[in-house]
């Protein structure tokens, strides 16, 4: 079980040393692998806080190429030398807002997999596709550019549900879920307005192997309230 913390553009590196300061010291069940991942100019704070624990700091993003004229862009070995365990890659924020598509979110996270990090790859479709009756052939086909990997993990994350309160219900999660195994044999998250509330009925799920959280992991309280909910699920 793994529960993972994406920040998004949320908690600079003060917020993000005081709130690392108090997940050290939290109470967090053994049976769940627990990890945040900071914006950019947190991570140095995050890895050093939470140095020598058992919370595991990931990147949001992670350019192909190790080095280059890419404004704005961070590479994996950057991301090593910080102490960075990880990155998210292909979230639908960067897929809708910032022109990451299959193919580059597929370089991304092959380049991220062989210098070494651990790779969280989101999927999901849109409301406008499931209404369409297309979630199936979306799925399959964002699953389809991946390679598995002992180091690559999917987070099944269905736009319509990011940050708008509306969760998938456990057995679309569940359906979701069975659909991206079928295609990829890998860990996967569910992510989309994952609480404190409605995390045991998600992670419950057997095809479910952890939540990928938003707004709910930036507060601690809640956030732990999550990881405990994936304890024994
Ligand atoms: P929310 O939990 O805020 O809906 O965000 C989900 C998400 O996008 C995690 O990556």
């Amino acid at each position: 079980m793994l529960v993972a913390g994406n920040w998004k553009m949320f908690k600079g590196p003060e917020e993000a040393d005081a709130f690392c300061r108090s997940l050290r010291e939290a109470e967090l069940p053994a049976d769940v692998d627990v990890v945040v991942c900071p914006p950019y100019v947190s991570l140095p704070s995050a890895v050093q806080v939470l140095a020598g624990t058992e919370v595991g700091v990931f990147a949001q993003n992670c350019h192909w190429d190790a080095e280059g004229a890419f404004t704005g862009e961070i590479s994996a070995p950057m991301l090593l030398e910080l102490g960075v365990y990880g990155t998210i890659v292909g979230h639908s924020e960067r897929r809708q807002l910032f022109g990451d598509t299959d193919e580059t979110v597929a370089r991304r996270a092959c380049a991220a997999l062989d210098a070494g990090l651990h790779v969280i790859a989101c999927v999901g479709e849109t409301e406008a596709e499931r209404d369409a009756g297309e979630t199936e052939a979306v799925l399959r086909r964002q699953v389809s550019v991946l390679e598995h990997d002992d180091n690559l993990v999917v987070a099944y994350e269905p736009v319509w549900a990011i940050g708008t309160g509306r969760t998938a219900t456990p057995e679309m999660a569940q359906e979701a879920h069975e659909i991206v195994k079928s295609v990829l044999d890998v860990p996967l998250l569910y992510g989309g307005s994952v609480k404190p509330d409605n995390a045991r009925e998600l992670l419950a799920q057997p095809a479910v192997d952890g939540a990928l959280v938003g707004g709910a992991s930036l507060d601690l309280s809640s956030f732990e309230a999550i990881c405990r909910a994936g304890s024994l699920s």
